[in-house]
């Protein structure tokens, strides 16, 4: 997710300094080359060992050592960065930045740079609401410098209040949206997730084994482009994706319902759910007793959001997906056409690495051109963002 991008974090001196160490863990695990920069008291809490060692890169404490002004120095730091982050940042530096004072490597590296900075300030609750402080922080805003707002809780300092620093992820996933794209400000996409439960008797349904890990991915990714999502969702385990409108549905009526309802606010529909082809003709209101040998169920087939969405005079731009487990280009191609689709996202769901309930996918992504282009193996996140680049360029295209 952060391949090949060069980030600059900041770490200065307070108690939640040690969460710099997670937050750093997780942008090397995403791919980052993570350069890391402490602040005198920040090395009376941690030892520049310690980011040294996590970001096999030199720790950076001072502004006048000799060997690292000859090889890097603080511009070169300052221009290599695709994001600058400081974390914890205490009101001292926040203070300074403000204030045009750059007397230390990380004070004059900022100073210096001109990718984008994040902050995520952690500090006693009475400093955080102290008007100064305050007033920093929103000439910063101001200026273009992005905030991780602390949170509130009980402060290493025995008192409660705001002023936490914020959990590495919610850093981790302000650094990610620092650095995505926001080539879907503007737009709505509506994006549907999961299975469908199709309910048999009050204890018992039809289901299939979507996780709705796909959907939720897209979602995500699509939210930090600047679309407005929509994501309905059926039954599934995952967490609400920040910034994401859900709306939590059950069968596959609820979210026809759902989709058929918004459909007209939205620039794009990603069909991502596994949408139960049939369902039971009649749902007992008790539960079935076990008295007889076999039983026998009939079921109706339920609507076809896509195919109806496809069959619309004015339409979003409309994405399918097909889970096939045989002939995947031709059922596939038969899909895209009979459904009236721009793009068809087809996985082939007989292999165990990838497609239902795991983390990873490989699809060939088919388009009402004629055209195709097929993504090996890769995670959920990186194939979300496969399918809204190509979306994006589409749009554009009129
Ligand atoms: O025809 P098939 O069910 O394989 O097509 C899959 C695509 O159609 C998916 O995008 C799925 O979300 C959508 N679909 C739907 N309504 C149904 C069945 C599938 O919207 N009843």
């Amino acid at each position: 997710m952060l391949e090949n991008k060069k980030i600059i974090l900041g770490v200065c001196g307070g108690i939640a300094a040690y969460k710099a160490v997670e937050l750093l863990r997780l942008l090397t695990k995403a791919g980052a080359d993570v350069h890391v920069i402490m602040t005198r008291a920040a090395q009376e809490f941690l030892t520049p060992l310690t980011f040294q060692t996590l970001s096999s890169n030199p720790v950076h404490t001072d502004l006048f050592n000799l060997i690292a002004e000859r090889e890097i120095g603080h511009i070169s730091l300052a221009d290599m960065a695709d994001l600058f982050i400081i974390a914890p940042a205490t009101a001292n530096i926040i203070g300074k930045i403000a204030a045009g004072i750059a007397d230390d490597m990380l004070t004059t590296t900022v100073m210096a740079t001109k990718a984008p900075v994040l902050i995520a300030p952690a500090m006693n609750v009475n400093m955080f609401t102290n008007p100064i402080y305050q007033e920093n922080e929103s000439k910063l805003q101001r200026m273009g410098y992005l905030f991780e707002a602390p949170v509130s809780g009980s402060l290493a300092c025995g008192w409660e209040g705001q002023g936490k620093l914020a959990a590495p992820e919610a850093i981790f996933e302000g650094a990610i949206a620092a650095l995505t794209k926001k080539d879907l400000t503007g737009r709505t996409i509506l994006i549907t997730a999961g299975p469908t439960r199709e309910e048999i008797d009050p204890v018992r349904f039809i289901s299939n084994h979507s996780s709705g890990k796909m959907g939720y991915a897209l979602a995500r990714a699509a939210h930090l482009r600047g679309a407005r999502v929509l994501l309905i969702s059926g039954p599934t385990a995952l967490a609400k994706p920040d910034g994401v409108r859900v709306i939590k549905v059950a069968s596959a009526l609820e979210m026809q319902h759902e989709v058929m309802t918004r459909v007209t606010e939205c620039d794009v529909v990603i069909k991502a759910a596994a949408v139960a082809d049939y369902r039971p003709v009649e749902r007992k209101n008790t539960k079935i007793k076990k008295n007889d040998e076999s039983v026998t169920m009939e079921l109706v087939k339920n609507p076809d959001i896509l195919a109806d969405l496809g069959k619309m005079i004015q339409r979003p731009f409309l994405v399918g997906f097909a889970a096939e487990t045989d002939a995947l280009l031709e059922n596939a191609l038969k899909k895209l056409d009979a459904k009236n689709l721009d793009m068809l996202v087809a996985n082939d769901v007989s292999q165990a690495d990838a497609g239902f309930n795991v983390d990873n996918n490989r699809a060939l992504l088919l388009f009402r051109d004629g055209s195709s282009c097929e993504c090996d193996l890769m995670s959920k996140d990186q194939l979300a963002g496969t399918i809204l680049d190509q979306v994006v360029a589409r749009l554009e295209q009129g």
